[in-house]
C-alpha cells in the first residue's frame, strides 16, 4: 500500500507524516516512511543537488534530476516493500512533479507524463493527502516556526523556495487542477486547521477506504 502527502512547501506535511507514522508503529501496518527527492545514496546526492546548490539549474534539468532520484527510491526501495506487502508513507511522489515542474515551471503535461511512468514505474499511490494552503501563509509558518523575525532572508530558503511567490501561487493551482482530474485518490484538507483535528481526519479516512486500518485510532 502506498500512501502519499503533497502540498506546497510549509503546508506541515511532516507534522501530519509524524503523527501517522507514530499512531501505525508496532501495529501490523506499520510503515516505512520516505521523502522525495532522497532515500538512497544516490537519491540523497540529487536532493543535496536539487535543493542545496547555489548554482542555477534549467527546468528540464531540474525534472530529470527530480526523477533520476524518483527511478532510484521505487526501483531499489519502495517496489521491493510494497511487493512484501508493507505500507509505504511517502513525503511528495510525482503529483509534486506535476504541479512544480509542470505548472510552477511550465514544461509540457504530455512530455512530463511520460517521464513520470518512466521514473515510477508506473507506480500510483492508493491515497494521496493534500495539505492546501497558500504561499503567503506558508511562509509566515516557516518563519515562524523556526522563530524568525518576518523580514525575510533568502538564505534561509533552499533553492526551490527562491523560485517566488508567483511561482507558489502557480504550483498551488496546479495540485488543485490535478485533484480535480482524480478526486477518489485524493483527501483534500485545509493546511490552517489544527494538527490534531488534520491528525484524525487522516485516521478516519484511511479506515474508510481501507479495512487494514479500520480499527486504527479507535482503541
Ligand atoms: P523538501 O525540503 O523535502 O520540502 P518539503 O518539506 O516542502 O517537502 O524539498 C523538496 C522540494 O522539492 C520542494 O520545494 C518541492 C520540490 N519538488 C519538486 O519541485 N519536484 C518534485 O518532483 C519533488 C519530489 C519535489
Amino acid at each position: 500500500m502506498l500512501i502519499t502527502f503533497e502540498g506546497i512547501d510549509g503546508a506541515g506535511k511532516s507534522t501530519q507524516i509524524r503523527k501517522l507514522q507514530k499512531l501505525l508503529a508496532g501495529k501490523k501496518c506499520e510503515p516505512i516512511v520516505l521523502r522525495e527527492p532522497g532515500g538512497t545514496e544516490i537519491a540523497e546526492k540529487i536532493r543535496h543537488i536539487l535543493l542545496e546548490s547555489r548554482h542555477d539549474i534549467s527546468p528540464v534539468g531540474e525534472l530529470l534530476l527530480f526523477s533520476a532520484s524518483r527511478a532510484e527510491l521505487v526501483q531499489q526501495v519502495i517496489l521491493p516493500a510494497i511487493a512484501e506487502g508493507k505500507t509505504v508513507i511517502l513525503d511528495r511522489f510525482f503529483d509534486s512533479t506535476t504541479a512544480y515542474q509542470g505548472y510552477g515551471r511550465g514544461l509540457d503535461a504530455e512530455m512530463l507524463q511520460s517521464i513520470i511512468r518512466l521514473s515510477t514505474f508506473s507506480l500510483r499511490p492508493d491515497v494521496t493527502f493534500y495539505l492546501d494552503i497558500s504561499p503567503e501563509d506558508a511562509l509566515l509558518r516557516k518563519f515562524s516556526e523556526k522563530s524568525l523575525p518576518l523580514a525575510f532572508d533568502e538564505n534561509e530558503l533552499d533553492r526551490m523556495e527562491r523560485s517566488g511567490s508567483d511561482f507558489y501561487r502557480r504550483v498551488r493551482e496546479g495540485y488543485r487542477r490535478i485533484i480535480e482530474k482524480e478526486k477518489n485518490r485524493f483527501v483534500v484538507l485545509d493546511a490552517l486547521d489544527d494538527p490534531e483535528k488534520l491528525h484524525k481526519a487522516i485516521v478516519a479516512s484511511l479506515g474508510e477506504r481501507f479495512p487494514a486500518f479500520s480499527a486504527i485510532g479507535k482503541s
